[in-house]
């Protein structure tokens, strides 16, 4: 069976079977949704409690994170979401913001994260988790800033190249890849338009809109939720956060993103 047809098939019974014909209509209802929010963003909420979070002594250290360095040194939060993920010398690996994070809240505060490893998004109508608003707030301080992962040491290079390879990798009971769903433009399922995410400008579309309020779940949301849940509808094993094939997965579409504007958190449906 021809893929494309076989896809539509088996999106059709995953998102609930409703036909083509309501696309359309669906997306116009949430495009007059998000308008109803105007220029505000359920998410500013989410970013103050992540602010309060990053102030806050915590941990047996009874520290701050003002100490985390997330590359552009320590404490410095402005632009420094849009430059990552990156190499970090003292770790010796490629990070991005949630890794980073979970590895500042474990060396700096003495938190034990092994909780927030296992369960780092909250459930449907559940507080935010530190994780979520902590990112939601870090990236923030990014906003209007273009996007600019680097592509300087080696490892960072190899992250691009694995997430690459990562992206176009048919996996699974369905041999789907990210590609299988994001390699054509104007495409979509139901009621979402997929972004073609292995050329710049669909890159530069959607990755300075992550972290993102998903109004449909009244929660903000990571870019490596996002992977995990592209991940799940590719019916592959439940994504380990902080993984290797997470963060080049982010890296090869962040570094594709390169000059796209930070808006991040953003609104989405
Ligand atoms: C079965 C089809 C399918 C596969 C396979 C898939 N995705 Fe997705 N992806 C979607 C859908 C549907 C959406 C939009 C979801 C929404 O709007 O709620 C989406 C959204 C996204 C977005 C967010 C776009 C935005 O709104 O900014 C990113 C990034 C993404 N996918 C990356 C990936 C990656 C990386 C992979 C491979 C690991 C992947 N996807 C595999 C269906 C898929």
């Amino acid at each position: 069976m021809n893929i494309q047809l076989k896809l539509s098939l088996i999106l059709c019974l995953l998102l609930g079977g409703a036909s083509t014909a309501s696309a359309e209509g669906d997306d116009d209802m949430f495009a007059e949704y998000r308008a109803m929010f105007g220029d505000d963003n359920p998410a500013e909420l989410v970013e103050m409690q992540g602010e309060e979070l990053w102030n806050a002594e915590r941990g047996p250290k009874k520290t701050t994170l003002a100490g985390c360095d997330f590359g552009r040194g320590a404490g410095v939060l402005a632009g420094a979401y849009a430059q990552l993920p990156r190499y970090f010398a003292d770790t010796g690996q490629v990070m991005d913001l949630e890794s980073r994070l979970l590895h500042c809240m474990e060396s700096i505060q003495g938190l034990d994260v092994s909780a927030l490893r296992k369960h780092p998004y909250s459930e449907q109508g559940q507080p935010q988790t530190d994780l979520e608003s902590l990112s939601a707030y870090i990236a923030a301080q990014s906003r209007g800033m273009p996007v600019a992962v680097p592509q300087s040491h080696e490892l960072e290079r190899q992250a691009f190249a694995d997430g690459a390879r990562m992206f176009n990798f048919r996996a699974g009971p369905h041999d789907f890849s990210c590609a299988t769903c994001h390699s054509q433009s104007g495409k979509r399922i139901r009621l979402q338009a997929l972004p073609q995410l292995n050329t710049p400008e669909g890159a530069r579309s959607s990755f300075g809109s992550w972290p993102a309020y998903r109004i449909s779940q009244g929660a903000v949301r990571t870019i490596e939720w996002r992977m995990a849940d592209c991940m799940r509808q590719q019916r592959l094993p439940g994504l380990v956060l902080g993984s290797k094939v997470a963060i080049d997965l982010i890296t090869y579409l962040g570094v594709q993103a390169k000059g796209a504007e930070m808006s991040a958190p953003g609104l989405k449906r």
